[in-house]
């Protein structure tokens, strides 16, 4: 805040400086330091000058990119144009980014070592979701409920918070600050972003708003920290790591703040004798090896049952083993790096202690020796269901197979982590499937039958329970937290009857 928004990155799930290769794009992306080397010094380092990145400046990105904040983040928020005429700008972004969307999808894979095509499917969640908000802008309202006094009118009333702000993470960049911001935005807020965006500050201005309705700020705590303090900042969006979130969530609620809090998952698939192992296998695999195992919906522990858990294991490491291992821009490749030295630091420490713990690797385990952060995408057997490994979100391809024997116990398992995300089960008995979604089932907010835990879509509200904080953003009625309800009464009569029959004469 105090160098005007120009400083790098922002809080994230796992600790986060750049991972090698990716060191490059943030020396395209981010703004010169200013008592750094001088701009003819660090121009030979820019990717931005480098002819294989030239389509960066398809963007609009330049030598410096100080970034759309504007030194106060006292964008006036409280928006009183109409929320239908919200939904078309907000129509237009979505517009705007469709034309972008190979480019975008490249520099996010550039940035966070996803593979292209997840790249692309990132940035089509914030297209999904800017069209759900234009429905959602001519659909938002209250009830009008009848009212026990004679000639009175009882009425809800929503309207916007105000400010917003939103804490990203380093793993889907674009989705969740475009589920935040395409939400907010129809419901009258200015957002305060601490993620990405050039576009969307184009589409305002052609509309003769300010850019700054939605600011970015690059930053680190320093920048978490001022915004989750701020008495300004109506809602805080924060996702990333239970532990920051925590920290987060206290400093918003000392002040009587409002924040939603997207933290960790440790989601488990379970797999009962009657699944169709054709849906498991691809699904096991998506969930588990997807995104290198930094999505917060990544599989961690898949429970087999007892019968075909040797089965599953052994075709299950088939396919891991056909997993094309490369550089994420590569149209053949599956699985890229991981994020940062960390990571990969991370990522050893669990494989060490799984086997300590008793478990037996059966693929994986290892760093990849090529240049980038890789490790090798990993099956552990043996655990018992409460390992303490087990019960670790560690942000990387670790998959912990469990066997299990009763639909009971194996329910209470998936449900005795801290983390409330997401969870599914693979079975065709239809009475196994409505118990799975009732009181006595999964305790997640994502709560699947025979699809994986990841690849959530933006129809639908997004978030979990307990650890994982509790927030709901993207569909449904998610906008309801970016707003705040009215209960109005009024009474049109010439009398004043009191409620309850009170008469006070
Ligand atoms: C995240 O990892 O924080 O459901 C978001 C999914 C994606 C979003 C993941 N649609 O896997």
């Amino acid at each position: 805040m105090a160098e005007g928004g120009r400083s790098a990155t922002a809080i994230a799930r796992p600790p986060r400086p750049p991972a090698v290769g990716l060191r490059r794009a943030f020396a395209a992306l981010l703004p010169l330091p200013r008592t750094g080397p001088s701009p003819a010094a660090a121009m030979s380092t820019l990717l931005i000058n480098q002819e294989r990145y030239a389509w960066l400046r398809e963007l609009g990105l330049q030598e410096e990119n100080p970034g759309v904040y504007n030194g106060r983040w006292g964008a006036a928020g409280r928006c009183g144009i109409p929320a239908p005429k919200r939904g078309e700008i907000v129509r237009q972004i979505g517009d705007a980014l469709r034309q972008k969307i190979k480019v975008l999808g490249s520099l996010v894979s550039l940035e966070m070592g996803k593979i292209f095509v997840e790249g692309v499917g990132e940035v089509q969640e914030y297209v999904d979701v800017c069209d759900y908000a234009v429905g959602l802008s001519r659909m938002i309202g209250g009830p009008i409920l009848p009212s026990e006094r004679p000639g009175h009118a009882l009425i809800e009333q929503w309207n916007p918070v105000g400010l917003v702000g939103v804490i990203t993470a380093f793993n889907f960049p674009v989705a969740v600050y475009g589920w935040n911001s395409a939400i907010a935005m129809i419901c009258g807020n200015a957002s305060i972003i601490s993620g990405m965006k050039l576009i969307i500050a184009k589409v305002l201005e052609d509309n003769k708003l300010p850019g700054a309705i939605c600011s970015l700020v690059c930053g680190g705590a320093d920048i978490g920290t001022a915004m989750a303090k701020d008495e300004r900042m109506d809602l805080l969006s924060f996702t990333g790591s239970t532990k920051v979130g925590k920290q987060v969530a206290l400093m918003v609620q000392e002040r009587f703040g409002r924040s939603l809090l997207e933290l960790g998952g440790n989601n488990a698939i379970i797999v009962f004798e009657d699944a169709d192992l054709n849906l498991v296998i691809p699904s096991a695999l998506f969930a588990a090896v997807g995104t290198a195992g930094q999505r917060c919906t990544t599989a961690r522990r898949l429970f087999l049952h007892e019968s075909i858990h040797d089965e599953v294991v052994t075709k299950l490491a088939k396919a891991y083993a056909q997993v094309r291992i490369g550089d994420p821009w590569d149209s053949d490749t599956l699985y890229g790096p991981l994020h940062t030295k960390e990571a990969v630091k991370m990522f050893l420490d669990a494989v060490e202690q799984a086997k300590q713990q008793g478990g037996s690797v059966v693929c994986g385990g290892k760093v990849i020796n090529r240049p980038g952060n890789y490790v090798e995408p990993t099956i552990v057997t043996g655990l018992p269901h409460n390992a303490p490994i087990v019960h670790t979100e560690t942000f990387a391809p670790i998959l912990y197979v469990l066997k299990f024997k009763e639909e009971e116990e194996v329910f209470a398992w998936n449900n005795e982590v801290k983390q409330g995300l997401s969870s599914s089960i693979f079975t065709k008995d239809l009475g196994r499937i409505f118990r799975w979604l009732g009181p006595k089932g999964s305790d997640c907010g994502i709560v699947n039958v025979n699809i994986p835990t990841s690849g959530a879509e933006i129809g639908g509200a997004f978030g979990g329970e307990k650890h994982t904080g509790g927030g709901r953003e993207s569909g449904s009625d998610s906008w309801k937290l970016y707003m705040r309800r009215s209960t109005c009464t009024i009474n049109y009569s010439k009398d004043l009857p009191l409620a309850q029959g009170i008469k006070f004469q």
